[in-house]
């Protein structure tokens, strides 16, 4: 039977002062509950049950049926929480559970695995995941004795003496499934804080004869949670640099990290260069020698190699290689950017291809459409695509030329080797190789300047005559 987990998500978090569920809090913009279950995926658990309370909603809106969930109705304790999981419990008798705290989103595959080889090999009923750390203040203090564990002390049910202990419980537990159930329903609420308590059922077990043991991982952070912001932001920083650390590790090039910001899913090539101010998110991937940023934000973005992006904003786009872009750059979601492409500043593109070596340089809007290869846009050129109804497409073929400040009111086609004169407005197709001409005739108004001028210069002798 395959080992399943229970993942502890009911808790609100007070101190965070916002109305999401705790749990539901960004590290390096992956929601804390993300990170706990991505450690269980990797080790090949998905068997999970979610233990859902405040703001259950939101956990159900975000998990969107791809794990089970049980409703925790009041906090009461993690004991009570993992009670709600009860009928979860019992589909997996025979085999041993995972607990876990959706808020410590540092555990990893290595730590599940170790902790599980031990309980097995011990056949121990409980498997406590443990840490040493120098401040262990708020978490519940592991006594040990000569043969494994004696319990666990909550740090407001502290002695002086147990205070000094620096092992400290992770919240992470591997169960005999039967032994948790056999204890899980004795649970007292008689601590400092009136709950029922999960870490109680080591000693239950104990009292019954079976064996407790606690694992401590060699992951320094595995324990570590957030119950406030400035905790929060110090999780932000530790996984950060594990990030930054690890593409350093991988040949890319940093030279200064001010701003820089990489989420745990990015992949990025060696010989790349992210420079400062750039912030990576989603699914994004950048390939080999690009240069990133400065200040440059990807998210779910695909980047080829030997790419340049400088000051550019792209969501959910394609770039390939040898592009470059910016600086001043939007590329808004389902944009395809082909090799050689260049563009340049206060330019945004949406939804739209733009061809093989295509230059749009500047001060150009881009949306709704397909752009073929080797064409130039001039400057301030606009494809018009929506009518306040509809959205239309624009199609340019190869090698077309758009005139600076030309727009094109889509639906419409430019052909391919076709021209449009500066300042068009092009609401008709132009033919293949043709060049389209919009624009009103020059009226001419000789000397008009300087009737102007002159009645100017008249008004002011008059008025300076009057003053004196
Ligand atoms: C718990 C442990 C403590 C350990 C620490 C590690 C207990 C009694 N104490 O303390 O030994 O060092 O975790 O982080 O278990 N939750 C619910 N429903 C509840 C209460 C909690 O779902 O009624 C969830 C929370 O959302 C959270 C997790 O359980 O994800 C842990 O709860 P929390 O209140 O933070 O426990 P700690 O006091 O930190
Ligand atoms: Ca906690």
């Amino acid at each position: 039977m395959a080992d399943n987990v229970v993942i502890l998500a009911g808790g609100q978090g007070k101190r965070m002062k916002t109305s999401k569920p705790k749990v539901l809090l960004e590290v390096l913009g992956t929601p804390m509950l993300q990170w706990v279950i991505d450690a269980c995926e990797e080790a090949g658990l998905s068997e999970i049950c979610i233990v859902k309370g405040y703001e259950a909603e939101q956990i159900d809106s975000y998990i969107d049926g791809k794990y089970e969930t049980v409703l925790q109705s009041e906090r009461l304790g993690t004991g009570h929480a993992v009670m709600q999981a009860k009928a979860f419990l019992e589909k997996n008798i025979g085999s041993d559970t995972l607990i876990l705290c959706g808020d410590a989103p540092f555990i990893d595959k290595a730590t599940i695995e170790n902790a599980l080889k031990l309980h097995k090999s011990q056949g121990s009923a409980v498997t406590v995941v443990t840490s040493k750390i120098d401040d262990p203040k708020g978490y519940g203090r592991i006594v040990r004795n000569e043969n494994g564990i004696s319990g666990i002390v909550e740090h407001k049910d502290c002695t002086p003496e147990q205070l000094l202990i620096n092992e400290i419980n992770s919240g992470c537990y591997w169960f005999d499934t039967q032994a948790l159930l056999s204890v899980l329903f004795e649970l007292k609420p008689n601590n400092a804080q009136g709950e029922y308590y999960l870490t109680d059922c080591v000693e239950l077990l104990l009292k019954k004869g079976r064996k407790a043991t606690a694992y401590c991982s060699e992951n320094p952070d595995v324990s570590l949670g957030a119950n406030d912001r400035a905790g929060l932001l110090k999780l932000n920083d530790i996984a950060r640099m594990n990030v930054i650390n690890s593409h350093l590790d991988n040949g890319v090039e940093m030279t200064c990290l001010d701003g820089v910001i990489i989420g745990k899913y990015v992949k990025i090539g060696g010989g790349t260069h992210i420079k400062s101010g750039s912030q990576l998110f989603g699914r994004t991937t950048v390939g080999e020698n690009c240069v990133i940023g400065p200040n440059t934000l990807l998210t779910d973005t695909t980047v080829g190699s030997d790419v340049s992006l400088n000051n550019v904003m792209a969501t959910k786009s394609v770039v390939e290689d040898k592009a470059s872009i910016g600086p001043w750059t939007q590329l808004r979601p389902d944009s395809y950017i082909k090799k050689g492409v260049k563009i340049g500043d206060f330019v945004e593109i949406k939804n739209s291809t733009i061809g093989e070596r295509t230059a749009v340089a500047h001060l150009t809007y881009v949306g709704d459409s397909d752009v073929g290869a080797n064409v130039n846009f001039g400057c301030g050129c606009v494809t018009v695509n929506f009518d306040a109804e509809h959205k239309y497409r624009t199609v340019i073929g190869d090698n077309a030329f758009i005139g600076c400040n030309t727009n094109l009111v889509a639906p419409v086609r430019v052909g391919n080797n076709a021209y449009t004169a500066a300042g068009s407005t092009i609401i008709n197709d132009v033919p293949d190789g043709a060049l389209a001409i919009e624009r009103g005739t020059a009226v001419i108004k000789e000397d008009y300047g300087y009737r102007k001028l002159k009645a100017r210069t008249e008004k002011f002798r008059k008025l300076s005559q009057d003053e004196k």
